[in-house]
């Protein structure tokens, strides 16, 4: 596995395992499955209801904690400081660590007060930068906030975020988001960097697939890798999770590259943080 470093110096593995959906009976065992055909960086959030699947899936695996980087996040309806320790708390019982890897504020709007959203996520930031500070988290960051939120947060913020996770994949890359993040020292990270499915049938990705000997998926995930962003594709097939590990042996060319990120929007997941 191939590494991204943080700003801090912690190395992240480039392609991450999704867990969004991954819940029930099989969870445990897709998470076991996952981590026994190579994944050893896992996305979850407090919001997918899976942690303690996901940390079942951990201990049956075999695979060393140390050796899994582990990311959780904070719901939205969080976002104040006692509430963003009580959900860090619960996330670290439940998936039976006493340290996460990474930990991300996952939306920057909270449902109610909507209009004291700058201040909810600076209250929230500061219990994510006393649990760095303490080393129970790793690197902390941020997830769907735009430059404009952002900047507020940059400003007051005594340890930046290391680490935006957005929307991303051929036909919705966010340019400007992504560029401003880069810019600011942050890592991106591509959430349903498949589309979940949407783009795996667009002509321009087929035609690519084609070219590069590759599955639609293995274009997608290069596709965001060759911008320097970190995907974290789901799957419930070792058969797909194997494929979506295997993107290390080719790249795209400039020209192509251009081709995916000038190509018309499809795929959008339909969630902006400022309107839902
Ligand atoms: N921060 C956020 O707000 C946010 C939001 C959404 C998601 N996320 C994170 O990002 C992760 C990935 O996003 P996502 O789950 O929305 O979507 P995704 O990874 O883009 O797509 C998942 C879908 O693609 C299918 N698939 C996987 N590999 C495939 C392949 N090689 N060929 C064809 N189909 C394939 C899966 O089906 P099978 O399961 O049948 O293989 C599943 O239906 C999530 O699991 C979560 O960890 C974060």
């Amino acid at each position: 596995m191939e590494y991204f470093t943080l700003y801090n110096g912690v190395k992240i593995p480039k392609v991450g395992f999704g867990t969004y959906k991954v819940i029930d009976q099989s969870a445990q065992g897709i998470v076991e499955t996952a981590l026994s055909v190579g994944y050893r960086h896992l996305d979850t959030a407090r919001m997918y209801m899976n942690e303690k699947e996901v940390g079942a899936g951990i201990a049956a695996s075999g695979v060393a904690r140390k050796d899994i980087f582990l990311t959780t996040k904070v719901w939205r309806d969080d976002l104040s400081y006692d509430d963003t320790m009580a959900s860090v708390e619960n996330s670290l019982k439940d998936l039976g660590t006493d340290y996460l890897d990474l930990c991300l504020l996952h939306w920057p709007m909270p449902e109610t007060d909507r209009e004291k959203w700058q201040e909810k996520d600076l209250s929230a930031w500061r219990a994510l930068e006393k649990l760095y500070k303490e080393n129970v988290i790793r690197a902390i960051g941020v997830s769907n906030f735009l430059p404009h939120h952002l900047m507020p947060l940059m400003k007051e913020a005594e340890v930046t975020p290391m680490v935006n996770q957005l929307e991303y994949h051929p036909g919705y890359c966010q340019a400007h988001a992504v560029h401003y993040s880069q810019q600011q020292g942050l890592l991106v990270e591509a959430w349903s960097p498949l589309g979940r499915t949407r783009v795996l049938e667009d002509a321009l990705v087929l035609e690519l697939a084609e070219k590069y000997g590759k599955t639609p998926a293995q274009i997608c995930l290069r596709f965001a890798l060759d911008n320097h962003v970190l995907p974290l594709p789901k799957s419930s097939s070792a058969e797909r999770m194997k494929a979506n590990l295997d993107i290390f042996d080719f790249t795209i060319s400039p020209e192509d590259m251009s081709r995916l990120m000038c190509m018309p929007q499809t795929g959008w997941g339909g969630h902006h943080p400022d309107t839902f």
